[in-house]
């Protein structure tokens, strides 16, 4: 799988900046984002500065700052194979009665709308044989009470992730949902801050089972991590 490229957003941490290493490892060009420039340099620095990453403070909720990221992208590698929407916002624990508006409303921009956004732009430069993954929880499979707008916002893309694969089983894209399970980074801290983190997978186990996914070729549809 040499010479293939690919956007992951919400690089710079977490299990997106697992999956980016992964890739950058296995010689593929990788373009990636998050908001805060500062983070996606020291992202790359560590790296040892590949030439086959590139970077780029993008809002995924924001279509302008999109639009530009993959023009960006598409600058840089040509086409994209594999687009991981990654970025997500885990919003606040607590019931819909008390949820805080501006919060729910900023969880489904960035969750939902980026999620639309980076799809949207990204179609045209993606051809037969592409993936796109859709990172998803459990939360978005089954009542998650107390988990407000974040469960919202992945029944959203679970969603999405089906009727998108629907439309795009013409042009040989396949479109997964995968919910990575309980995973070692700073939104599971902040999700469950009496978890002993020891306890938990690191995030290069769910980058190793995504390559399998997308080698694997198996059809479109919602996958959960497992073993
Ligand atoms: N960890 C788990 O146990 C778990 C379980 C189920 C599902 N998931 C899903 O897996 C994915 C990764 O989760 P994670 O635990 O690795 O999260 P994380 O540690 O919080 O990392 C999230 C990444 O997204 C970026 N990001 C957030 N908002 C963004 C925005 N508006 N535009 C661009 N980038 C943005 C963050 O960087 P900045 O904040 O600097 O922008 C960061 O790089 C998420 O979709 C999450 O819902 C995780």
């Amino acid at each position: 799988m040499r010479d293939k490229r690919a956007i992951i957003t919400g690089g710079s941490k977490g299990i997106g900046r697992a999956i980016v290493e992964r890739l950058i490892k296995e010689g593929w060009q990788v373009c990636t984002c998050s908001r805060k420039e500062e983070d996606l340099r020291r992202l790359k620095e560590e790296l040892g500065n590949p030439q086959s990453l590139y970077i780029r403070a993008c809002d995924v909720g924001d279509r302008v700052s999109v639009m530009e990221f993959v023009r960006f992208c598409v600058q840089n590698m040509g086409r994209i194979d594999l687009l991981v929407n990654n970025a997500s916002l885990l919003g606040e624990r607590v019931s819909i009665e008390n949820y805080p508006e501006d919060v729910w409303e900023e969880v489904i921009r960035v969750n939902v709308n980026g999620v639309f956004y980076m799809t949207k732009y990204a179609i045209p430069h993606m051809n037969s044989g592409s993936v796109i993954v859709n990172m998803s929880s459990g939360a978005g499979k089954r009542p998650a009470p107390y988990w407000g707008a974040y469960a919202v916002s992945k029944f959203g893309i679970e969603g999405f992730s089906l009727l998108l694969a629907e439309e795009l089983k013409d042009k040989n894209i396949r479109v997964y949902a995968f919910n990575p399970g309980a995973t070692k980074t700073q939104m599971r801290a902040k999700a469950y801050p009496h978890e002993d983190p020891t306890t938990l997978k690191p995030p290069e186990k769910v980058a190793d089972f995504i390559l399998r996914l997308i080698s694997s070729k198996v059809p479109s549809g919602s996958y959960d991590y497992n073993e």
